[in-house]
């Protein structure tokens, strides 16, 4: 089993469209039994809010159904019990460094690394911007997930 967080900084934008896409890509892939997926935020405003109602119909007119998910707060315990630890911009990674406990088993990472076709490093906030800027997000997630999944695909494969 491989367990993936995704982390921004509200946990009501842009860590759950990338919760719902890479919950959708898992299951295409037919590999939703061996990895477990969360999102969190670095900040606690929206615990326990659902997402953001602009995030909620931008992924649903891709088919990703985010109606389910739930803000919580990314906590220091998370550096253990998951493997990868995915922020979506640099002020995220900094402030999961932060968070880190230092013999902590896994380090934070920035998501976009993981991206194919994007050269972005960052998924940017798209709170208090228009609609395109969640279709951006929705566009950066969706590269970037595909290249995780690829990753963790030969990972699962090398140790069955
Ligand atoms: P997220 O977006 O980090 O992608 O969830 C935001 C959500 C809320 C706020 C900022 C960013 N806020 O300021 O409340």
């Amino acid at each position: 089993m491989l367990r993936v967080l995704f982390v921004c900084l509200g946990n009501i934008c842009r860590s759950p469209t990338a919760h719902g896409v890479f919950l959708k890509k898992l299951a295409e892939r037919k590999l939703e039994h061996l990895v477990e997926v969360d999102s969190a935020g670095t900040a606690a405003w929206h615990i326990g809010k659902a997402p953001d109602p602009r995030t909620i119909k931008a992924a649903a007119q891709r088919a990703y159904d985010l109606t389910p998910l739930r803000a919580r707060q990314a906590i220091a315990a998370d550096f253990d019990y998951y493997d990868y630890v995915l922020a979506m911009d640099k002020s995220n990674l900094s402030d999961l460094t932060a968070l880190k406990p230092t013999a902590a088993k896994t380090s934070p990472e920035l998501f976009l690394s993981f991206a194919h076709h994007f050269h972005e490093q960052e998924v940017p906030d798209p709170y208090y911007g228009g609609a395109d800027g969640f279709e951006h997000v929705l566009d950066l997630v969706e590269d970037a997930c595909e290249g995780l999944l690829d990753e963790i695909e030969e990972r699962l494969n090398h140790v069955r």
